[in-house]
């Protein structure tokens, strides 16, 4: 890896719940991964802190070295827990895993709010702790969702006077509807924060409760999110999750930086899990390879005129499913096949399930969370579906035009930041688009996308090699949190 030593250097923890290729549910793992290793070519020391989850695969546990151990008051709880510290390295990115069993043995990293909601107390204190044993003190740290967002807090509380606490913090939000609330005795006993944190310019929220983004929010440095229309939307009531008026108090230090993706990772040239690699110059007659193979793996009908829209997803009320399941009927024209990949509630699972029967060879729908079957699918799709509700980013509409499959997507979020609407007059854009949350609209983007890719095959090849080329590398962003880094530390 190549850095670049003539920029300055400073030193960044990272802490967050989830980080490919240990543990990832959705796109915080992949940003845990692929920002870290841009930093550090970007002169930057970055360790990576993260629980020591027990389904972390095998074969990443063999290779963590231990790297000490120490017991840690936590809460009011009267008791000393163990925290251990496994450590592994990668690629310049260092990985240090937090280790206590009663706290991270679960099969899952997220189970319910009544196990979390400790499991994270103790984690983001965990942390502070573990970079203090190692007088490894960083520059900034830099902290990730609701289950870090105590760390900013203990960092000028609990923390202040040892020497991690002269670090700066910054927040940076992913998803604001998850905060971590619970009600103010039980987080007060698992944090032992002091009386004045909880009020309500920072914890307190309501009568009865202490939100932990809320106060993260307050306490840290800076704050970021992942696009910038998130960033306006947030301070807004409709995509607030009712911390709106926090977050315009708090607007000076709040700022979007879009996501981007790791090349290394998302490289159809390269890319193990594809039946045919392809590049730019050969994604036209390589993409209908991976179409006819993709469409063989899921039992669909083999046949390359067929467009082919996949959807790669959570199964949440966020991913705007609801709209996809009920425009569905309409879509299955007899020339239209969907591929649904993913995992989550019940309903929408049934739902694609249903489905799955009742368009028999035109509809597959893997309920499953599969990594190689979701990089087939980028590939071997025409076009992928990602009509949310709500869009911090969104990483999939990135991973598809980088595969060269074309977008539809509603214009929201990261979404709107990320995909130009293709405009029929001048044959500019990226993808098909709409606005309302309205199921009627999505179909109205899906029939734009099968009139262009049936009547105009020319028109809808150049903008699949116009999306290949588009930059969705993570250079920009990583760049711009880097100097977010050095405005925040100057000497
Ligand atoms: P979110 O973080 O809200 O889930 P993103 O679009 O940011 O959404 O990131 C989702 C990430 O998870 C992408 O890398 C996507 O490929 C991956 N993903 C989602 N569902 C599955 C699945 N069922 N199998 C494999 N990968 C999935
Ligand atoms: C969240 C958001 C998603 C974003 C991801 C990574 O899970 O839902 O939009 O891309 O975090 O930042």
């Amino acid at each position: 890896m190549q850095v670049l030593s003539e920029l300055p250097r400073r030193s960044v923890a990272f802490i967050g719940s989830e980080c490919h290729p240990f543990v990832k549910t959705g796109g915080l793992g992949d940003v845990m991964y692929a920002l870290p290793r841009e930093l550090v070519r970007l002169n930057c020391d970055v360790r990576v802190i993260l629980p020591r989850y027990a389904c972390i695969p095998q074969k990443y546990q063999d290779k963590m070295v231990y790297r000490g151990e120490f017991y840690m008051d936590v809460g009011n709880t009267g008791r000393q827990y163990y925290v251990g510290i496994m450590e592994y390295i990668c690629d310049g990115v260092v990985y240090d895993f937090i280790d206590n069993q009663e706290f991270f043995s679960s099969g899952n990293p997220y189970v319910n709010l009544v196990d979390d909601i400790p499991k994270y107390c103790f984690f983001s204190k965990a942390a502070l702790a573990a970079l203090n044993f190692m007088n490894w003190i960083p520059d900034v740290i830099h902290c990730h969702d609701w289950q870090a967002a105590l760390v900013p807090i203990y960092l000028r509380t609990l923390f202040k006077n040892s020497p991690v606490g002269h670090a700066k913090s910054i927040l940076t939000i992913h998803n604001l509807r998850f905060q971590g609330i619970y009600n103010i005795p039980t987080i007060q006993y698992w944090t032992g924060l002091p009386n004045d944190v909880f009020n309500m310019g920072a914890l307190k929220q309501g009568w009865e409760d202490a939100n932990m983004f809320k106060g993260g929010l307050a306490y840290a440095d800076r704050i970021t999110t992942v696009s910038g229309t998130y960033a306006q939307e947030i301070q807004t009531s409709e995509y607030g999750e009712g911390l709106e008026g926090h977050l315009r108090y708090h607007s000076y230090k709040l700022r979007g930086i879009v996501n981007g993706i790791d090349y290394d990772m998302w490289n159809p040239e390269t890319d193990p899990a594809l039946a045919v690699n392809y590049g730019l110059s050969t994604v036209l007659e390589h993409k209908m390879e991976n179409k006819l193979a993709l469409q063989k793996e899921l039992g669909l009908e083999e046949n390359q005129d067929k467009f082919v829209i996949g959807l790669i997803s959570r199964l949440t009320n966020q991913k705007g499913l609801d709209l996809v399941s009920a425009v569905i009927p309409q879509v299955m024209d007899g020339n239209t096949q969907v591929v649904i990949l993913g995992t989550g509630d019940k309903e929408f699972e049934d739902t694609f399930r249903y489905y799955e029967g009742a368009y028999k060879g035109q509809f597959a729908a893997c309920i499953q969370y599969d990594e190689s079957r979701a990089h087939r699918i980028y590939a071997g799709a025409d076009a992928l579906l990602v009509p949310s509700r709500f869009e911090p980013c969104g990483l999939t509409q990135l991973n598809a035009m980088h595969y060269g499959t074309l977008p539809i997507v509603r214009e929201t979020g990261g979404l709107k930041d990320t995909v130009e609407p293709y405009n029929t007059f001048s044959g500019d854009g990226n993808g098909f688009t709409f606005d309302r949350y309205e199921s009627g609209l999505l179909l109205d983007a899906i029939n734009r996308a099968k009139t262009l890719y049936f009547t105009n095959r020319y028109h809808w090849d150049e903008v699949v090699q116009r999306d290949m080329a588009k930059d969705v590398s993570w250079e920009h962003s990583a760049k711009q949190y880097k100097d977010l880094y050095l405005e925040l530390t100057q000497w």
